[in-house]
């Protein structure tokens, strides 16, 4: 099992590239199901997480060609000849639920266990068994899963509401509706960005959907989807950590090909905290900047992310002031902070959507174990400004979403090595 091991304080300086957003590129791997045609992805982020949904599709029976230093991949569905997924890669991916509803959609049936992943990858997929049903599939739970039918032989169009907004839930019900008969209206959707990039992919595939970064997304069924190709939107979640970890280690750090716009509420937030930013179209510099507390409630977008919670509440430890950091999305993300405490951070949970931050203190180096991405990256920043020595186990975690991340920290100045035993 590999770790990293980091030596805390190096001041960092030059630039980073932000590469294709994981959220993103695992949905066009999804939907590339939903056609018998070639589809070509570029900017491709080759990350576990993507490895193991490529297996997923390779399993059904696609070939699928990489070439990492074009950052490309080449998707042919033509031959998928499977329409049960295989439990063991789906046990490894939350993001495999994705798949149910392009096979459902294309062959009229599915079949696959509850989806697994990490800590917080363990999540309730009531919202997809009940929006499956209402485009006229029948469910059988089995032992370990579910299995789906078309009840007569080809999905109807319907009109979901979604009582909860839900990223995926939203994804996948748009690829599900793309080849049901008849107009589907769906409320309450998601708007991150990487809905929009999905429903341009579609539409380019043939598909007709409106709205798409909107709560009301409309889609005219067709009869066929075809092949394309698509270029994966910036990782904005990449993006707004390396922004946190320029103000961080109080450097002065370039953040290249991002979408500062698909920050939504995290760059004016960090702004009120007394960030200084030099904000482009498409990079972010990050400037030394003296930092007060700022509470922040974690919201669907364009609110703060849930995934930039655990960096932000980091942030907080090193600044003056108290702090509430309010997890509204998911309970247990902030579970991690306990380990922030062991390196002498000063954070009470409150319960287990709250914690009080009051900073600033300082950080020592410890043994830590990553338990989900998000909180990975989080503890290597924190290993960053840390004095002393900082080791990270059960990286397989970071690598789930940072490609290559200690070459391109290294290559900003960070002390930090992947030591494999
Ligand atoms: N939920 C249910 N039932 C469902 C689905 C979701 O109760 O059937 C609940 C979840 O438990 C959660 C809330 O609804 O409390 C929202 O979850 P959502 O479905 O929006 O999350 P997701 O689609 O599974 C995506 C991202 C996550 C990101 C969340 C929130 C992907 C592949 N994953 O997850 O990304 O945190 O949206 O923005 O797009 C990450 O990249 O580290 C990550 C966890």
């Amino acid at each position: 099992m590999d770790k990293f091991v980091i030596n805390g304080g190096a001041k960092l300086s030059g630039s980073i590239a932000v590469l294709g957003a994981k959220n993103s590129a695992l949905k066009i791997l999804a939907a590339t199901v939903l056609s018998d045609q070639k589809c070509i992805i570029n900017n491709f982020p080759f990350i576990e997480d993507t490895n193991i949904a490529i297996e997923i599709l390779r399993d059904l029976g696609a070939s699928v060609d990489v070439d990492k230093e074009r950052k490309m991949v080449i998707v042919n569905p033509a031959t998928i000849n499977k329409t049960v997924l295989d439990p063991v890669l789906v046990r490894k991916l939350r993001s495999s639920i994705l798949f149910a509803g392009p096979i459902l959609a294309r062959f009229g049936q599915v079949q696959m266990n509850h989806p697994g992943g990490c800590v917080i990858g363990k999540r309730p997929i009531d919202l997809f068994i009940n929006g499956f049903e209402k485009f006229g599939a029948g469910v059988d739970f089995t032992e370990d899963g579910f299995k789906l039918i078309a009840k007569s032989g080809k999905l109807k169009a319907s009109n979901i509401f979604f009582p909860q907004i839900t990223v995926t839930g939203t994804e996948t019900m748009m690829m599900t509706a793309v080849l049901a008969e008849g107009k589907t209206i769906l409320n309450n959707c998601a708007m991150e960005p990487e809905i929009p990039a999905l429903a341009e992919y579609l539409n380019k595939c043939g598909a007709k959907i409106k709205g798409a970064g909107t709560h009301t997304i409309e889609i005219e069924g067709v009869d066929k989807i075809y092949g394309s190709y698509f270029d994966v939107i910036p990782d904005r979640i990449e993006a707004g950590t390396f922004v946190m970890m320029g103000l961080l280690t109080g450097s002065e750090i370039k953040i290249e090909n991002c979408n500062p716009e698909h920050l939504g509420a995290v760059l004016p937030i960090l702004e009120k905290a007394g960030a200084k930013l030099e904000i482009g179209e498409n990079y972010i510099i990050t400037k030394p900047s003296q930092m007060k507390a700022v509470s922040v409630v974690t919201h669907e977008y364009p609110g703060f992310a849930t995934d930039l919670q655990s960096p932000y509440t980091l942030l907080m430890t090193q600044v003056q002031d108290q702090s509430i950091v309010h997890e509204s999305i998911f309970e247990g993300r902030l579970f991690f902070t306990d380990q922030l405490n062991s390196m002498g951070a000063n954070i009470i949970m409150c319960d287990p959507h709250r914690v009080v931050v009051n900073g600033p203190t300082k950080l020592y180096g410890k043994k830590l174990t990553s338990p989900d991405l998000r909180a990975g990256i989080t503890m290597v920043l924190a290993g960053m400004i840390a004095e002393g020595t900082t080791t990270i186990e059960n990286i397989y975690q970071i690598d789930r979403g940072y490609e290559n991340i200690e070459a391109r920290l290294q290559k900003l100045g960070a002390d930090i090595k992947r030591v494999t035993s």
